[in-house]
């Protein structure tokens, strides 16, 4: 097994670059927030414990996470290839996929920093919206839609996540700072960080990400 990791803030664009990278590459798209925001939409026992954490943008236990990557990497064979998306988000996160993925079977190849200011992410936040079908990420601003409120794709409706409002961004703003910006002096000292100027547009993004992964 392979994997790269896109890490990043808040609004950051590792979904938007996942998409890009998912058309272009061998890479299996793995967002923890995506796995987690289902969970609560089906009610399940896990969507209920973690909904207050999204609701309050703190971050799920490291366990749990652990336990539910370690199940959907059991779902695939052995030469899979995972592009995580919002995982690792802590340095014991980080570990535990050390001991996933062990050196004779799969390894991390690349890290790739989508490097973006608060200034950047705020307004990202503030203005997304989500197809209810098929997860497709828009912006009112820098991706609206041909039609308003509908998804280009296959014409879901669009909607704003619930943890996409002022104080809940701030509050995920500060956890990161916290928690999961220390992960990049993590995997730098194992030579694996690529820094990408995430706050140039999407295309531009995709052409560094896709540069970085060939190198
Ligand atoms: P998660 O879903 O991972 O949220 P996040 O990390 O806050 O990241 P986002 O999904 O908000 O942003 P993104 O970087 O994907 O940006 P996007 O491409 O959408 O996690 C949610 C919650 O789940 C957490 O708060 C926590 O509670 C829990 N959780 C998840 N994983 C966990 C873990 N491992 N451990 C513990 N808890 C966990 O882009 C944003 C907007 O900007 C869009 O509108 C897009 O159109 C626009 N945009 C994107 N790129 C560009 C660009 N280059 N130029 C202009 N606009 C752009």
């Amino acid at each position: 097994m392979e994997a790269i990791i896109l890490l990043g803030g808040p609004g950051a664009g590792k979904g938007t670059l996942a998409e890009g990278l998912k058309k272009q590459t061998p890479y299996m798209h793995v967002s923890t927030g995506n796995i987690l925001r289902d969970a609560v939409k089906s009610g399940s026992k896990l969507g209920q414990t973690v909904e207050p954490f999204l609701k309050n943008g703190q971050l799920v236990a490291d366990e749990l996470i652990l336990e539910i990557i370690k199940e959907r990497m059991g779902q695939e064979p052995a030469g899979a290839k995972f592009m995580f998306d919002g995982f690792p988000r802590t340095i014991h996160q980080a570990e535990g996929l050390q001991t996933l993925l062990p050196d004779v079977n799969g390894s991390v190849s690349h890290v790739l920093n989508l490097a973006a200011t608060p200034q950047d992410l705020i307004p990202r936040l503030c203005g997304r919206r989500t197809c209810k079908t098929c997860g497709a990420i828009f912006h009112m601003v820098n991706m609206p839609p041909k039609e308003e409120g509908i998804c280009d794709l296959d014409g879901g409706e669009l909607f704003q996540r619930a943890d996409d409002n002022e104080e809940t961004v701030m509050s995920r703003l500060e956890v990161y700072e916290l928690q999961t910006a220390p992960l990049i002096d993590f995997y730098e000292k194992l030579g694996l960080i690529r820094t990408i100027n995430a706050g140039g547009s999407a295309d531009y993004v995709l052409d560094q990400a896709l540069a970085a992964l060939r190198g």
